[in-house]
């Protein structure tokens, strides 16, 4: 007696769960649910996906080995990856829109403003973040040195001036230039041309062309 009490509950939760399921892809497969950027998730939606993905984040950063932030040969060489790379998303000090930006959703945090813990900012760089519009750069052929330049870089970026910047991004070698310069003490005097034919760096991202570090600033009001 007791025995079939029971099989006739499990019978109504799976009849239960198969209705939500069958529920669930009806309205999947509709066509119901607006995809459009321009349409924004519902509080406690983008709450949620904000939990999701900053657990896996941290999870996967927690025991990430951070290297020296403060040699400013790092930051220098950060400086130029970033003005090449980041600023149509992510801001530049001193400007606070870009025609990227605006529509994007998520929006890419404006990083001349927010300070990012290092750990983290080192996987998202490396890794990417799915389903947004953040690049795994690990993947266009950063290495890993590359990338913690650009850590480090955007360490130092929230609370620097215009000017400082501007100056700190003229000073940068380009960002090409910096993927061939492995044995360190090489200064960055030689002309472009020849050695960019042979150069695999340059031609592992071919999407995207490395800007000179002045055109991110002088397009943007
Ligand atoms: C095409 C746009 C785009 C470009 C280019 C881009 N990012 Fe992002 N980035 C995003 C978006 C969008 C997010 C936020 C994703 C989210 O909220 O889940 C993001 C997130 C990040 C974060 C994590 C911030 C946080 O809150 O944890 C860091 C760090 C970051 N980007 C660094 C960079 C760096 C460095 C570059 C250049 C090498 C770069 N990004 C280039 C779109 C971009």
């Amino acid at each position: 007696m007791k025995m079939k009490k029971h099989t006739e509950h499990v019978i109504v939760v799976v009849a239960v769960l198969a209705l939500i399921g069958a529920g669930l892809g009806f309205y999947a497969y509709s066509g119901l649910y607006n995809i459009g950027a321009d349409s924004h998730h519902w509080p406690i939606t983008y709450n949620f996906a904000q939990m999701v993905r900053n657990r896996s984040i941290h999870v996967r950063s927690e025991n990430i080995k951070v290297p020296n932030l403060n040699d400013p040969k790092l930051i220098l060489k950060g400086a130029g990856q970033y003005a090449a790379m980041c600023t149509s998303c992510h801001l530049e000090p001193g400007v606070n829109h870009s025609e990227l930006r605006v529509g994007m959703y998520p929006q890419p945090p404006n990083l001349s403003k927010v300070h990012i813990d290092p750990q983290d900012a080192f996987w998202v760089i490396k890794h990417g973040i799915k389903m947004s519009a953040m690049p795994a750069w690990g993947m266009a052929g950063h290495d890993d040195e590359t990338i913690w330049s650009m850590v480090a870089f955007i360490e130092k970026l929230p609370g620097m001036t215009p000017q400082q910047y501007k100056a700190i991004v003229a000073k940068a070698p380009p960002d090409e230039d910096m993927d061939m310069d492995d044995d360190g003490g090489h200064a960055h005097t030689h002309a472009h041309g020849a050695e960019h034919a042979a150069a695999p760096a340059s031609s592992a991202m071919p999407n995207v062309p490395a800007m000179p570090a002045s055109a991110g600033t002088s397009a943007s009001h």
